[in-house]
């Protein structure tokens, strides 16, 4: 035992992260990270906001279905509907947590609530009894703590402890405080806050001027033992705090934090990759911990130093994080056992042979084009598979493209439309896009693409090209993924798994739409 504290690490990817324009999740993408994020063992996963829409309500049930080792947590407003719902989206949670809010800067109060600050004070107080009447474990946020006036926080924090909330999160809603200052306040609030023993303090913090790591860090450093953050700083506007870093920044220097995580570091890799195939969100590579470029050394004399002694340029283990070292995993001639057991040292285990089985032909196929399969091919894999749903309206039958100099690229497709195949061809500027135009002349969805982005999952020219295609149609956005060593082939795929999710009846609006 080290006698440290524990930091709770909350991990909002869910929820904050999905309210990123664009990053809309289904519920069985929310599902696929939250398991992700519990074998990473999160304390806290924030599954959503079961007001915001039904697909958001049944979201964030699926979650408290599937999860057992993490807590799984809803937001509310402080009103009852929110609570109420929130309470029975959680129901069958084995650990349940409610997150209600309400904002307590004069800027809110006045401009966005219209509400006299004594007002909000008994709102809060309300919503937290309400919450209680549902779980134990209720949490609550003054929105836009960071600009709020420290009396009056104090005020409404005594209050909603009194209420029986067990954790007070301060948000720096709009990113606006400056790590010290941060710290400050939190120091502030512990000591001032009569009953503040009574509750964890944790703290949220938005990245608008890129300090929302820092500001986390500062609150930690002032006693705040719970982080609320995102997977590769997803979220809102410039983002929110990136897991990755609080958690590498807290392990890595133990020599200054009083505290220590929980967290299965090696479990990072897996779900930046995951979380940014599921969005489309790149992850920059010079992003610290999982970009692509931050374990690796371009100058000469870093490289001779590293190695001497990795210690000379290096702060971190590449493979604490989940960067393999031996990166070449399988090939041509492996088995399905080979092929079972790389998976369940990824965290991937199937609920049934015939997942297993169809996993492997995939594998097949894909070793036929490709000498050696990588941990990242292997993840791919597995998540277009379970991209495939069984009502799927629209399936990739063939397509045929041609593109040569001087002449408009074109392309044949054969789409299986509810069973039934059918036909097309179209003309386009490149070979992309005359795929794309020749699955619209079948589908004919109305929809508008918002982002069109190839990304190579490995190195090599026979690397698998990992495409994501943006929808919107009538205020939804869906993202569609594929991913092939033919990067058209890819595309068509992407912008298919795109058409059936916007087919989908029970596709989520985005969280933000609406008076939420
Ligand atoms: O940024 C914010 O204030 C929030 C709250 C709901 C915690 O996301
Ligand atoms: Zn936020």
């Amino acid at each position: 035992m080290s006698g440290k504290d524990k930091l709770i690490i909350f991990d909002t990817t869910l929820r904050d992260g999905e309210q990123s324009p664009g990053a809309s999740m289904t519920r069985d993408e929310k599902v696929r990270i939250a398991k992700a994020l519990e074998r990473m063992r999160v304390d806290v996963i924030e599954a959503g906001f079961p007001i915001a829409s039904v697909g958001d309500f049944e979201a964030v049930q699926a979650v408290a279905r599937a999860v057992r080792d993490s807590t799984v947590c809803g937001l509310a407003r402080a009103l009852d509907k929110d609570i109420d719902r929130a309470g029975e989206a959680l129901k069958d949670a084995n650990s349940a947590r409610i997150h209600t809010f309400i904002a307590t800067s004069p800027i809110h109060m006045k401009m966005k609530l219209r509400m006299e600050p004594d007002q909000v004070v008994e709102q809060a107080v309300r919503a937290v009894k309400r919450a209680r009447q549902y779980t134990d474990n209720v949490e609550f946020s003054p929105e836009d703590a960071g600009r709020s006036d420290l009396d009056f926080l104090c005020r409404v924090i005594e209050a909603v402890i009194a209420a029986g909330a067990r954790t007070v999160n301060i948000p720096d809603t709009v990113g606006y405080n400056l790590p010290h200052q941060f710290g400050d306040l939190i120091h502030k609030l512990i000591e001032r806050v009569p009953n503040a023993d009574q509750a964890v303090f944790s703290v949220h913090c938005h990245n608008d001027l890129g300090l929302a790591v820092a500001n986390s860090l500062s609150a930690v450093l002032n006693g705040a033992r719970q982080v609320e953050c995102t997977i590769n700083g997803l979220g809102e506007r410039a983002g929110n705090a990136a897991l990755e870093e609080i958690v590498m920044a807290v392990a890595t220097r133990q020599d200054v934090f009083p505290c220590q995580t929980d967290l299965d570091t090696t479990q990072i890799m897996t779900c930046s990759r995951l979380v940014s195939g599921v969005t489309g969100f790149a992850v920059q590579p010079n992003k610290a911990v999982v970009g692509a470029n931050a374990f690796a050394h371009e100058s000469g004399i870093h490289q001779d130093g590293v190695l001497k002694s990795r210690e000379t340029y290096e702060i971190m283990r590449a493979q604490d994080v989940g960067w393999s070292a031996n990166r070449i995993v399988l090939g041509k001639h492996s088995g399905r056992n080979a092929l079972k057991s790389r998976l369940k040292e990824l965290g991937i285990e199937f609920q049934s042979e015939e997942a297993l089985n169809d996993t492997f032909t995939r594998f097949k196929d894909l070793a036929d084009k490709k000498h050696e399969i990588f941990d990242e091919d292997l993840q791919a894999l597995v998540s277009e598979a379970s991209q495939e749903t069984a009502n799927e309206q629209y399936r990739l039958v063939a397509l045929k493209v041609c593109s040569e100099t001087g002449e408009t690229p074109n392309a044949a497709v054969t789409l299986l439309v509810n069973g039934e195949e059918q036909r097309a061809n179209a003309l386009g500027g490149g070979p992309v896009d005359a795929a794309f135009k020749a699955l619209e002349a079948i589908v004919h969805s109305g929809s508008v693409l918002q982002l069109y982005s190839v990304n190579s999952i490995t190195s090599g020219t026979d690397a698998q090209g990992e495409v994501t295609v943006r929808l919107a149609k009538d205020g939804t956005i869906v993202n569609g993924q594929g991913s092939d060593t033919d990067i058209v082939i890819a595309s068509a795929r992407a912008y298919i798994n795109a058409l059936n999710k916007l087919a989908q009846p029970a596709t989520r609006e985005h969280p933000q739409k609406g008076d939420v």
